[in-house]
């Protein structure tokens, strides 16, 4: 595989420490959301990343000078459920933020994205839309949601990821080449079963404890 541009895999000594936390398969619950969190939080801060400015002029105790608040309005859309471990990442540098939530699970027999619920905010279309998902398997999930959010006019998408198989960056960079894909791990395949490998196991399941 050869990633495009619009392709970022995050190298980080945390991150790979705490990837490392993620794909034990002995982590508990709260050491897994702990490390989930701190990775989230480095994921988010390169997301942002060069997103426009608007200046204006601040005094400090001292004198005046100019200052600057974001001049992007964010929306953040977690696929549930797992994407909700990725929210508050982005909420805790953007507090103003909105989030809207598509429901999403991946039927385990067609491996396809099965629609459950959806609630996206209005003005997409002028926004910067961050979509949020701890897996990027076959694509399939992904692909569906971009699809969708595109169809109620968002314009400027990036799709944040914990970690990523070639399948499916290649799935959403053919289909949606402008949409930027952040991840923290690319990963080496699909197995038969289409879960990442090495990968994390099943991550809204280790995320709320249900399995
Ligand atoms: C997982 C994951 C993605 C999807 C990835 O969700 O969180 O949403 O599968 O697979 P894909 O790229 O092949 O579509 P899951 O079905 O486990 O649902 P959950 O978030 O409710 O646990």
């Amino acid at each position: 595989m050869n990633p495009a541009a619009n392709f970022t895999e995050i190298k980080h000594p945390v991150i790979a420490r705490d990837l490392t936390i993620l794909r034990n398969k002995k982590t508990d619950t709260a050491n897994f959301r702990l490390a989930l969190s701190r990775i989230s939080t480095i994921l988010a801060y390169h997301a942002l990343n060069n997103i426009s400015l608007e200046s204006f002029e601040v005094e400090t105790p001292i004198q005046t000078t100019t200052g600057y608040k974001l001049g992007t309005n964010i929306v953040v859309i977690p696929i549930l459920r797992a994407g909700l471990g990725l929210v508050d990442a982005i909420t805790t540098f953007v507090p103003d933020a909105r989030v809207g939530h598509l429901g999403m699970y991946r039927d385990e027999v067609t491996k396809k994205p099965v629609d459950y619920y959806v609630n996206v905010p209005d003005g997409i279309e002028n926004a910067l839309v961050l979509v949020v998902d701890p897996m990027l398997a076959t694509g399939g999930s992904a692909c569906d949601a971009i699809s969708f959010l595109k169809s109620k006019g968002a314009r400027e998408i990036r799709f944040i990821c914990l970690i990523a198989a070639p399948e499916g960056v290649e799935a959403v960079q053919k289909q949606f080449p402008e949409v930027a894909v952040i991840t923290a791990a690319l990963d080496e395949r699909l197995n038969e079963n289409k879960f990442i490998v090495p990968g994390l196991g099943d991550a809204g399941d280790r995320i709320f404890g249900t399995t």
